[in-house]
């Protein structure tokens, strides 16, 4: 088993420690929180070892060259990758795919992505670097997730739907197959999406209409 460390100390980063640990790939060093208030002594049963700047120490100390950004927020999540490949450029980052969810021959799975219990990836679909496809989420045939973009739990898409980077689908959404989902965007929680949405754009909705503007990295969580 590969030594590994996961950042962040929320609820989600239980969750993956969960798919981590299911997978049986993986030997938990321990865990990296963002920030000194989140600081405790262990996240669901894990030693927090300290937090981002520790880094460089945490990896000679530890010998682990692996690690899982274990944050929610599309933004926030690249924006730990920076800092971890600033400190430590050689850093090494996982995918993580629960035993129970169910992907189809042909999926490609790019580096940092995790797969949750129950969700479905169907033929020849494609998962970009740093996403997240929640629990009992799926994407349907020769669909693509951009980087850094994520399923909420119970998101279903479609045949070949295409979400930008950064952009979230929110619990319970739903889009129609061929349908683009510009970059940046968040389609709200129980949308019914049956057309195109834009780039950098807040939606919801049934049917999902455009409701404003977004900023990337404004929170949607
Ligand atoms: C899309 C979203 C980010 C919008 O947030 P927001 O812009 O801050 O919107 P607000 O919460 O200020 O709500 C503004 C209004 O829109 C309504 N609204 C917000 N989201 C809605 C949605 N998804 N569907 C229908 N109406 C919605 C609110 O009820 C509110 O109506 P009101 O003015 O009559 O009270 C949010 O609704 C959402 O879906 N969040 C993601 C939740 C999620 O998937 N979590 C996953 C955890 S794993």
């Amino acid at each position: 088993m590969k030594r590994i460390v996961v950042f962040g100390a929320a609820g989600h980063a239980r969750v993956v420690i969960d798919v981590l640990e299911k997978t049986r790939l993986w030997d938990i060093v321990g865990v990296i929180s963002g920030s000194q208030a989140a600081v405790t002594n262990q996240v669901f049963g894990c030693t927090v070892l300290g937090q981002d700047d520790d880094l460089p120490r945490i990896v000679r100390e530890q010998e682990v060259h692996y690690g899982i950004i274990a944050v929610g927020d599309n933004f926030l999540r690249d924006r730990i990758r920076r800092k971890i490949l600033s400190l430590c450029p050689d850093f090494q980052f996982a995918t993580a795919v629960h035993p129970d969810s169910s992907i189809a021959r042909g999926v490609a799975i790019s580096e940092g992505s995790v797969i949750m219990a129950g969700a479905v990836v169907n033929s020849d679909a494609r998962i970009g670097r740093f996403c997240i496809v929640n629990t009992n989420a799926s994407l349907d045939h020769d669909s693509s997730l951009g980087d850094f973009s994520s399923l909420a739990p119970g998101a279903v898409l479609g045949g070949n739907v295409r979400v930008g980077a950064y952009s979230a689908v929110c619990i319970g959404a739903m889009v129609k197959q061929d349908i683009v989902i510009g970059e940046h965007s968040v389609v709200g929680a129980g949308a019914i999406v049956m057309q195109d949405v834009p780039g950098y754009s807040v939606c919801f909705g049934q049917p999902c209409r455009f409701v404003r503007e977004r900023v990337p990295g404004e929170s949607y969580l």
